[in-house]
């Protein structure tokens, strides 16, 4: 029986996001732990059917043309120039829904190569890449393109919208402890508060993204020559920033203020905000305490992962 399958990682945003949609730099790296499978099979009945067994998704190319991973599949057949293929494409994700951990992303990105190698015509990265950023288009209404990037290309990135894209080299890895707030969170609302507000206080909102852009890059150095510890405080200044452009919301400034006071040297939130997860910068001799911190703080799950 004929099959195929791919994966993609989930992803962290490090620092920049929001910002990032008005044309500043950002930094996100790609959680390889946390991995989206697609895998496609022949069917002896008609028609293309996707089934994520875990989020409860079951949809037919023909019937659910609205649905994300129906217009994923169709993007990859218009492009391949194909007719719809008798197949079944199941989903499998340990990646946390609406957490700013790129599921989405990562989801359409398996869909689309594991369907477009059964084709017989793998996409490039850049390709694959660009494909999923129009599924973004299509829910998320201004997606700066971040998530569809590192997720594809797997790898750490220094990201500005609308220009090719430059690999982020890190000088010597770092742990980070992620938590999360459980609070399920559509980037799509906390993206398009943050218009209302620019439109509001376009001067405020301006200065507002200009200064995490001059922390971004920052950081893009410390990271690159291997100066991890200088992270922290940028880490914090970042969420303070976030926190002043209404992205943030209390439960994250709890598992934010337990993270630092329990060792971390640095913490913010990661992705759209108002829900989803926080990042803590902690090294070896603090990680077990900062992970319990954020356990009593409520983070209704508590993962790490190393950058390098
Ligand atoms: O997908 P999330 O929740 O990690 O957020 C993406 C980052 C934003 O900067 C908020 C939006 C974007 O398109 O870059």
């Amino acid at each position: 029986m004929l099959e195929a399958q791919a994966s993609a990682p989930g992803k962290i945003i490090l620092f920049g996001e929001h910002a990032v949609v008005y044309g500043q730099p950002a930094l996100a790296v790609p959680v390889h732990d946390l991995q989206a499978t697609a895998t496609v099979q022949e069917r002896a009945r008609p028609g293309l059917l996707i089934r994520a067994d875990d989020l409860g998704i079951g949809v037919r190319l023909a019937e659910d043309a609205a649905h994300a991973l129906s217009q994923t599949a169709r993007l990859v057949l218009d492009r391949l120039g194909c007719d719809e293929p008798d197949v079944e494409i199941t989903i499998r994700s340990n990646i946390p829904v609406a957490a700013g951990l790129g599921s989405g992303a990562a989801v359409s990105a398996a869909v689309a190569q594991a369907l477009s190698t059964y084709l017989g015509r793998p996409f490039e990265t850049q390709e694959l890449s660009a494909l999923v950023y129009e599924v973004e288009k299509l829910h998320h209404g201004t997606p700066s393109g971040i998530d569809n990037t590192v997720i594809c290309f797997g790898q750490p990135v220094y990201f500005v919208r609308d220009k090719s894209l430059e690999l982020l080299h890190v000088g010597k890895p770092f742990q980070l402890v992620i938590g999360d707030t459980g609070i399920s969170s559509p980037t799509r609302i906390a993206v398009g508060d943050v218009r209302a507000g620019w439109e509001r206080e376009p001067e405020r909102y301006n200065w507002l993204f200009e200064e995490i852009g001059k922390i971004v890059e920052k950081a893009r150095r410390a990271i690159e020559q291997g100066q991890p510890d200088k992270l922290g405080s940028l880490m914090s200044d970042n969420h303070h920033l976030l926190r002043d452009m209404g992205v943030s919301s209390p439960e994250l400034d709890r598992l934010v203020d337990a993270a630092l006071s329990s060792g971390a040297s640095g913490a913010k939130l990661s992705g759209g905000g108002r829900g989803g997860n926080m990042i803590a910068l902690a090294d070896e001799s603090a990680n077990l305490a900062v992970e319990d911190a954020l356990a009593k703080a409520g983070a209704a799950r508590v993962m790490h992962t190393t950058v390098r």
